[in-house]
């Protein structure tokens, strides 16, 4: 199963293979409510895909002012975009550098407050002493590889695929805890395997759980400690 068939079905099927494969390769303007979001090539839609920008609306209304958030894996800023928008203090990460672009445009063009940083997870800020309130994740949950044989990413490799067996989830579970004091991490019950994307979560408290244009998405948190 190609990417391009697997954004179909994380679409729903509401969008169309040519159209995807189209639009893959251009930047374009995406509505987002009343809103222009900039989507760069390669960098996944959060409103065709559901999950951001269903996130982004839940993080903001849990936001307070002046709170610390991170919004890893970006994207294309979605929903640090959102959560500055409420006066929270966002930090964007994403370790592919387009979507940091993005990310910074899309701050940019929208007048919001957004830091954002090209980084594998919290790496960039080992060693700093930074530590945020609260770091919220549209992890990639799809089994699979991100790469191929060759060694090159795949087009939405990183934006999807979690590895074989789900590793880009148990090493953000294992790494966050000392950067943040809290994880938001959302799951689609849509394809994929989301038995297998749960269990390598761990222990979590569901916050929510919707339907979403018919996808049952779950929002998790994780504490470093068990409460
Ligand atoms: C499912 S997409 C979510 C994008 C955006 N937040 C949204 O909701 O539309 C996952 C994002 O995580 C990023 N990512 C994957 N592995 C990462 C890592 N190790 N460190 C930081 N970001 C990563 C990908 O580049 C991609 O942008």
């Amino acid at each position: 199963v190609s990417v391009i068939d697997r954004l179909r079905t994380a679409s729903g099927g509401r969008v169309g293979r040519r159209w995807l494969l189209w639009r893959a390769r251009r930047p374009y303007v995406r509505e987002w409510g009343d809103l222009p979001l900039l989507v760069l090539p390669g960098v996944l839609d959060p409103v065709a895909t559901k999950v951001g920008a269903w996130l982004a609306g839940v993080a903001a209304a849990h936001a307070r002012p002046g709170e610390r958030w991170v919004d890893m894996g970006c994207g294309t800023g979605i929903v640090g975009l959102a959560l500055a928008e409420v006066g929270a203090v966002v930090t964007a990460i994403d370790i592919d550098p387009v979507c940091v672009r993005n990310a910074r445009a899309n701050a940019a063009l929208l007048g919001r407050a957004v830091e954002a940083v090209e980084s594998d997870l919290f790496s960039a800020f080992s060693g700093t002493g930074r530590r945020f309130d609260r770091v919220v994740y549209n992890v990639p949950f799809w089994p699979g590889p991100v790469a191929d044989a060759a060694g090159n990413v795949l087009p939405f490799g990183r934006a999807m695929y979690a590895g074989a067996d789900f590793e880009a989830i148990r090493t953000f579970v294992a790494a966050f805890p000392k950067f943040a004091d809290e994880a938001w991490v959302v799951l689609s019950e849509f394809g994929g395997d989301f038995a297998g994307a749960r269990a390598a979560l761990g222990p979590a408290e569901l916050v929510t759980r919707a339907l979403v244009q018919g996808e049952w998405l779950s929002l998790f948190a994780l504490t470093p400690r068990p409460r």
